[in-house]
């Protein structure tokens, strides 16, 4: 029996399973990842684009990335791997997802329990007061500094995801956390496991007894401490969970 068939036996079996996933989830739906060979930080470095420092000291490239980064999520839909999940947690075995994701696919499947750990490009706030705004404001262009969107409190209008520097959301984290702390197997799919503290979930599965399950196209710095590692396509991969057991 091979790695995939593998899986999926012990996915019809786990009682109570955590995911986590990464951008590697959503690059069947067309959004590109990070770190693949056309990703994202492939053309560009995350800190010149994606920081609390590239909001304040270049605000014309870091608005033009994230209305670019918005323009991608126009037209994408889930994707049989994302339905494969929504499934697994109707049937009560997935207990939550844990994402690193922006996309917000995971909730339009139809998944309720996820932890969205780097926060989500569907929703904006004041980076000085917090207080919400419309996302819609993030997709006007701005091409001068007089155009930057502001609160009515002066401060700056900023995506709603986790920028490089900055803490993750505590609420998210602290459930996701206290969920791999408890859970039977963590799945990890697609992600390069390179950033920190998502990067450190899957040792504190394991330091918990729990089983590490692994789905990405290329090797993880986990690979060597999983039960199964499935070197493939996560909607692939999953796509079967969707149809009723045969
Ligand atoms: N199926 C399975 N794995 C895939 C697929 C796919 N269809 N497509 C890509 N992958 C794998 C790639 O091989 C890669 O190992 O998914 C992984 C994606 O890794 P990254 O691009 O590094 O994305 P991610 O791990 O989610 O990045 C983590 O870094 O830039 C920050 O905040 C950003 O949340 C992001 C974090």
């Amino acid at each position: 029996m091979d790695a995939k068939d593998r899986l999926i036996q012990e996915l019809r079996r786990v009682e109570r399973l955590v995911v986590l996933t990464g951008a590697g989830m959503s690059t069947e739906s067309g959004l590109p990842d990070f770190r693949s060979k056309d990703g994202l930080w492939r053309k560009h470095r995350p800190e010149e684009l994606a920081s609390v420092d590239a909001l304040l000291q270049r605000p014309l490239l870091f608005y033009e990335f994230y209305r670019y980064r918005l323009g991608l999520l126009d037209g994408v839909a889930p994707n049989p791997g994302h339905l494969a999940l929504a499934e697994l947690e109707r049937q009560g075995k997935l207990h939550c997802i844990v994402t690193q994701n922006v996309d917000g696919l995971h909730t339009q499947a139809g998944s309720r329990n996820v932890y969205e750990i780097h926060g989500s490009l569907r929703q904006a706030r004041c980076h000085t007061c917090g207080r919400s705004h419309p996302v819609e404001t993030l997709r006007k262009p701005v091409t001068s500094l007089s155009e930057l969107p502001r609160c009515r409190c002066g401060g700056l209008i900023r995506p709603g995801v986790v920028l490089f520097g900055e803490m993750l959301p505590e609420d998210a984290l602290s459930r996701a956390i206290a969920a791999v702390e408890t859970c039977d197997a963590l799945l990890v799919i697609g992600t390069s496991l390179q950033v920190y503290p998502a990067a450190s979930l899957p040792r504190l599965a394991l330091d918990h007894g729990a089983r590490l399950w692994v789905i990405n196209l290329t090797p993880t710095p986990y690979d060597a401490f999983a039960d199964i590692v499935v070197t493939g396509k996560a909607a692939e991969v999953l796509g079967p969970m969707t149809r009723p057991h045969e």
